[in-house]
Parts: C-alpha cells; structure tokens; sequence
C-alpha cells in the first residue's frame, strides 16, 4: 500500500538578498496511511517548512514528495490544486480564518473551490459545525469567537472536502492548555476515524500520544520513534 506521505532526501532554501538559509536539508520521512504522526523540533528547525511540504502547499529545491503514491512533482498545477483541495486538510496555529465571512461561511468556502453547490455546501457546513459543537455560532465572524472556537471552526473547515490527510501546524499553539486538550481531542477522533493526522506540537504529552514521532533539527530528520 502506498504510503499517505513520503518525502525523500528533500531540501529547501529561502533567499533573501544576499543570505540563503537552508531550512530542509536533505529532510526524509513517511507517514502510514491512517497513522497518527507527530513531527517535533526546535523553533526555527523546518517544521513548518516540512509541513507546507508534506501539503504540495509548497515544493521542495531538491528531493521528492509522493502524496498518496503520486509524485507531486509529476502534476500539473490544476491536479496539485485539485490535490490540495480533495486530499489534505490544513490547520493552522493562527487559525487562519478570513476575518469578514462568518464561522459557517469559512467552512463553505473550501468547496466552492471543488465546485459544491450552495445546497451541498450549506448541508456540509452545518454538519461540521455540529460536529465542533459551533451550531449556535455560525453566523459569528471569528473576531467575535473566542480563540478555542476560531480553531474548532478551522478543524471544520479542514474536514470540509473530507480529506484523507489532516496536516496541523502547532493547532494548541495559541491556546490555553484545557482548550488545547480539546482540541487534541477532536485530532485524536480524526485519527480513530481513520484518518492520517500529521500534527506539529511543543507539547510532549501530545506527541506521546502519536504512534509516530519525527525529530527534526536543524532541516533534518534525526530520530524516529514509534509509540
Ligand atoms: N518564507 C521564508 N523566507 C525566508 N526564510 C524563511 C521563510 N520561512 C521560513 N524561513 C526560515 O527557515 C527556517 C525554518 O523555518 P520554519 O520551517 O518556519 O521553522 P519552524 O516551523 O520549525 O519554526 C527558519 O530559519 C526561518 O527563519
Ligand atoms: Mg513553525
């Protein structure tokens, strides 16, 4: 069975004027179908590199990325976008919601990229928003939900195209502990559900409970550990 993600000897370098930094250097992982993976490391290490990698969000300078089997390197930029959309589902630690639609209207707004009718989508949406416990908060802008609410409307919103892969760039970053758990939570429900859930954290207690562990440092992957 192909695996959900695999990166091969991946490198990516940001130039800015005269300084390059390197921020993967030959970086190598794969994430199981279904797994619950966590990628762990020091600020400034490449874990958000990685994951705009792990999402075809971004491409590598070197290396190979294969989503689901495919070498992304292979698509079309109308089949990575369709990818993108259909396959993976992004949260983010600033929940990344747009500040003028409402709770229900940015969990819509994923399938209108994937041509969902308004009935489909409307449908859709409500049955996320139950599902993060926000039916009574859809016509809310996130400016008006507290920061634990703006990150369950985000998981709905991930899950809006029902993707196969759900990638989590510090989810609890920006929350208070409990509400973190929360969050985790919903994560961990993901998983059970059969889910491949890849979630960048600082938290041990988090990455214990993932059945894998990447250690990057540096841009590189430098210890794997299974739970
Ligand atoms: N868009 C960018 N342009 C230039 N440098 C960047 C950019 N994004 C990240 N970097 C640099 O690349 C390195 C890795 O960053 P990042 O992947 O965000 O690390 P982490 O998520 O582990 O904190 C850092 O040194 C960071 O400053
Ligand atoms: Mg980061």
């Amino acid at each position: 069975m192909a695996a959900a993600v695999k990166l091969e000897n991946v490198w990516k370098t940001y130039r800015m004027g005269d300084e390059t930094i390197n921020a993967l250097r030959g970086a190598s992982l794969e994430i199981k179908k279904g797994e619950f993976f966590a990628i762990q490391g020091p600020s400034g290490s490449g874990k958000s590199t990685a994951m705009h990698i792990i999402g075809a969000l971004d491409a590598p300078d070197r290396g190979s990325v294969y989503i689901q089997g495919r070498n992304v390197s292979t698509l079309s930029e109308d089949e990575l976008a369709e990818m993108r959309g259909k396959t993976v589902g992004f949260i983010f630690q600033q929940f990344n919601l747009v500040p003028t639609l409402t709770a229900m209207e940015n969990i819509m707004l994923p399938m209108i990229f994937q041509g969902k009718s308004e009935d489909e989508r409307e449908k859709k949406a409500v049955e996320l928003l139950g599902e993060v416990e926000l039916l009574n908060r859809k016509g809310h802008r996130p400016s008006q939900l507290s920061g634990g609410q703006q990150q369950r409307v985000a998981i709905a919103r991930a899950l809006a195209n029902d993707p196969e892969v759900i990638l989590a760039d510090e989810p609890t970053g920006n929350l208070d502990s409990g509400t973190g758990r929360k969050i985790f939570g919903m994560l961990k429900k993901l998983h059970d559900k059969g889910k491949t859930v890849v979630v960048i954290t600082h938290d041990d207690r988090i990455a214990g409970e993932a059945e894998t562990i990447a250690y990057i440092k540096d841009g590189t992957i430098i210890k794997i550990k299974k739970n």
